[in-house]
């Protein structure tokens, strides 16, 4: 049984190509329903129209303010039958009206080991820190920043002469590999919990 998951993006959108593609599988439990992005010129759109996918921008300067903005986001998640989010470099902290309306049903990926790291330039952050160990997580999404449990990690090792390209390219590639499984698994528990 496939969930329908829309994932949400603001660029690139390299974790999405790979959420698309593990979704083709038969026995993955996501069916992309569609990508939105908050900016008309994510490059991900192009790679989503490309597979074929229903992939729309909804720009926040076309509203009054963000709850307006926010309601233009659920009535395409709705036309789309969403019934699980997956936020991929999705750049937008969403409200916690929002969030608790996809409560169990919404997840995201953060290039940190949370709980560490938590927001943004997490690479820049790890090699200040002196950390000698980094990574991913994707975790569930609830109304405290970065802050809902944790689903799945993986960890690279932190090497001397590392710059934040060469560690943000370290961790890009489990991301790529941890957000695919991470999702089935959480969409299995979800599935599991409600039947759906
Ligand atoms: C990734 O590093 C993700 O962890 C973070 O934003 C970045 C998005 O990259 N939330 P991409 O758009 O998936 O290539």
């Amino acid at each position: 049984m496939k969930t329908p998951v829309a994932i949400l993006i603001s660029g690139r959108g390299s974790n999405m190509e790979k959420l698309v593609e593990a979704a083709r599988a038969p026995d993955h439990p996501a069916e992309i329903c569609g990508v939105l992005a908050d900016r008309a010129d994510a490059a991900g759109l192009d790679f989503a129209r490309g597979q074929g996918l229903v992939a729309v921008a909804v720009e926040r300067k076309g509203f009054a303010d963000k709850a307006a903005h926010e309601a233009a986001i659920s009535a395409v998640l709705a036309d789309w039958g969403a019934g699980f989010i997956a936020l991929a470099g999705f750049m937008r902290v969403l409200s916690p009206e929002f969030v608790q309306a996809w409560h169990g049903r919404i997840v995201n990926i953060h290039p940190s080991l949370l709980p560490r790291h938590k927001g943004l330039d997490t690479h820049a952050r790890a090699l200040a820190a002196g950390d000698t160990e980094h990574g991913c997580s994707v975790h569930w999404v609830t109304a405290e920043l970065d802050g809902g449990d944790v689903i799945a990690q993986a960890r690279v090792p932190v090497l001397s002469g590392d710059t934040v390209a060469t560690l943000s390219a370290r961790v890009l590639a489990e991301e790529h590999k941890l957000y695919p499984a991470a999702l089935a698994q959480a969409l299995r528990h979800h599935q599991t919990m409600t039947g759906d």
